[in-house]
């Protein structure tokens, strides 16, 4: 065969491929519908979010679903957001080497956190207030996680109560503490968490927000949000006929802003769950979580929220894996947005990946129906980089993929 005739045929079958595919897809969307149907489940599989092929589509479908306030408190980082920027473009400077001719067309890409199973490496990160992006918040988080088999990290401040999300969806979740200053109403609050059936406290200890485009945009919460978040956690005495100023004083004051590590000795004689600390960066500060035996640690640095200039953290994650020497599991956030550094992160040490904005994104442009599709997304990138690099399961993924 002459090479033209080889390329005419390459590219034909090529293009054959391209039309066998949105056929299949086609046909995977009427199999969603029926499935749907079916269950009862109010999943649209032709919603807005249904034609995203990318975390950035979603981005823009919510840029163009909320008022502008709303869609920049997702979107923005803290001051001049060298860390946020800093989050996506250390992972797009990771270069992946894949090894060839391995044999490998599929990829198992379950693994376990913290001994639940899960079906992928990329859990729901807590994210706040997420009623204000539709109105089904993390109900439909809560959902679609437990669709797609992966655990939901529930923000203290979400905007629903612990038991409100628990009924909504079967799936694993985690429940992310921000520490009522009253340790009565803290107690309270994690044992209403086992109760509901919790499997692990993530304690965020990264703390204080400093963001312009909040503050140029005058960012508040409605009234109606602040209190229900309050009497959520347990601040009984908020009510509705509180002035709003009277609320936001009272929030301003209701929250543990100057933690120690005593607080995990504290947090262990009260609860039996396993406990993660969200936001080291520094090796030392992972040697003392393990020390003080906890869990799980979640490098992160807030998705670029609190402190400008901190690093990326797929930057420091090698030296936190280094410095906990498989004591603890190490999960990471902060830039994710494509399958391959979902692989940059596993190859690196993570045992699993946390997306905050991807999913909030999907979430305002369509509600559960886009954080289904977000996760199936990263799911489907991700098996696609797993089978590039000859990977069968997430145990293949080595650190010598990435240079
Ligand atoms: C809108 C928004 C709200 C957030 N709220 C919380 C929160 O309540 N608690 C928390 O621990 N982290 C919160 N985070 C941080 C995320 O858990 C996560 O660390 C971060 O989003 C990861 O970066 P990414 O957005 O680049 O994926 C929030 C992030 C966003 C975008």
């Amino acid at each position: 065969m002459d090479r033209r005739t080889f390329t005419q045929l390459f590219t034909l079958a090529a293009g054959s491929l391209g039309l066998m595919q949105a056929a299949g897809q086609a046909q995977e969307q009427d199999a969603d519908d029926q499935r749907n149907a079916k269950t009862g489940n109010n999943l649209n599989a032709r919603g807005p979010s249904s034609k995203a092929v990318n975390v950035e589509d979603l981005r823009q479908l919510a840029k163009a679903a909320l008022p502008k306030a709303s869609f920049d408190y997702i979107a923005t980082g803290s001051a001049d957001e060298i860390t946020l920027r800093e989050n996506v473009a250390a992972f797009q400077r990771l270069r992946v080497f894949p090894p060839l001719m391995k044999g490998v067309s599929d990829a198992d890409l379950s693994t376990t956190a913290l001994g639940q199973k899960i079906q992928l490496p990329v859990l729901l990160a807590p994210v706040a207030v997420q009623r204000m992006y539709h109105p089904q918040g993390g109900l439909a988080a809560a959902r679609a996680a437990a669709g797609a088999g992966t655990i939901y990290g529930v923000s203290s401040s979400v905007g629903n109560s612990v038991e409100e999300i628990a009924a909504a969806g079967n799936g694993p979740k985690w429940f992310q503490l921000y520490v009522p200053k009253d340790r009565a109403v803290a107690r309270t609050l994690v044992q209403r968490v086992e109760r509901a059936g919790y499997k692990a406290i993530i304690v965020t200890v990264d703390l204080g927000e400093w963001k312009d485009a909040d503050q140029r945009n005058r960012f508040s919460l409605p009234k109606e949000m602040l209190v229900k978040h309050l009497r959520d956690v347990g601040y009984d005495q908020i009510t509705d006929r509180m002035s709003y100023e009277a609320v936001s004083e009272f929030n301003a004051n209701a929250w543990d802003l100057s933690l120690s590590w005593e607080f995990f000795d504290w947090l262990r004689g009260i609860t039996k769950l396993p406990i993660l600390i969200k936001g080291v960066l520094r090796p030392e500060d992972a040697r003392k979580a393990v020390s003080m035996g906890l869990d799980g640690i979640v490098v992160s640095n807030h998705g670029g929220r609190r402190l400008d200039g901190m690093p990326a953290t797929i930057d420091v994650l090698p030296s936190i894996v280094e410095a906990v020497g498989g004591k603890a599991e190490i999960y990471m956030d902060g830039g994710v947005r494509r399958g391959t550094d979902v692989l940059k992160a596993l190859a690196f040490g993570a045992r699993a990946v946390l997306i905050g904005r991807p999913y909030a994104w999907a979430l305002a442009a369509d509600g559960e129906a886009g954080v289904a599709r977000v996760i199936k997304l990263f799911r489907e990138e991700l098996l696609n980089a797993m089978v590039a690099t000859g990977c069968r399961k997430l145990s293949e993924i080595e650190r010598s993929l990435i240079a």
